[in-house]
């Protein structure tokens, strides 16, 4: 399938690379995401861009919130996982160990950090859903250099 116009060009731009959990207990999903960034100091705010057609999304239209788990540069087998399309029986949060924030949201525990965030406007953009949201918990879990797209992994179609 194609990337669309501007693939060459657009494909140049940098990006850090999260897993986004969503959901509580059985009804939860991670996706990798690299579409994301801080859009408000106060209150503190972040932004992802979800495709409209990926299993999350359908999760991420019911739930109020949703969390950033910030990854390492060495976790690149852990955000190939969680770039796996779901499969019907699959509960892909199963792969790896995970906890809780205060109110319940799903965390990756050997994130660099995360962020819990309630969902506070989504806007239309394309084939996509922008997602922002506040955020209500966060904590740096360990030391280490972020993964980013420099380490060969790439949101393609
Ligand atoms: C490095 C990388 C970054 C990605 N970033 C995004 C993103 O920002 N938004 C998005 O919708 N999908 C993104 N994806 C694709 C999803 O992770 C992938 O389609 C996944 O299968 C969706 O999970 P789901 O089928 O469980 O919903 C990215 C994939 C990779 C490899």
């Amino acid at each position: 399938m194609s990337d669309g116009k501007f693939k060459k060009e657009l494909g140049q731009l940098p990006y850090g690379v999260s897993v986004v959990t969503v959901g509580f207990g059985s009804t939860s999903n991670g996706l990798a995401v690299s579409w994301l960034s801080q859009v408000s100091f106060d209150p503190p705010m972040l932004m992802f861009s979800i495709d409209k057609l990926h299993y999350s999304t359908e999760l991420v239209e019911d739930m109020p919130s949703f969390v950033v788990n910030l990854l390492g540069d060495d976790q690149t087998e852990l955000a190939g996982h969680f770039a796996k399309r779901s499969m019907a029986d699959e509960q892909k949060l199963d792969a790896y160990d995970t906890k809780e924030t205060e109110a319940g949201q799903i965390i990756l525990s050997d994130a660099l950090a995360y962020y819990a965030c309630d969902v506070v406007a989504t806007h239309e953009a394309g084939s996509h859903w922008i997602v922002i949201g506040q955020v209500t918990e966060a904590a740096v879990l360990r030391d280490g250099a972020p993964l980013t797209t420099a380490h060969g992994l790439r949101y393609t179609k």
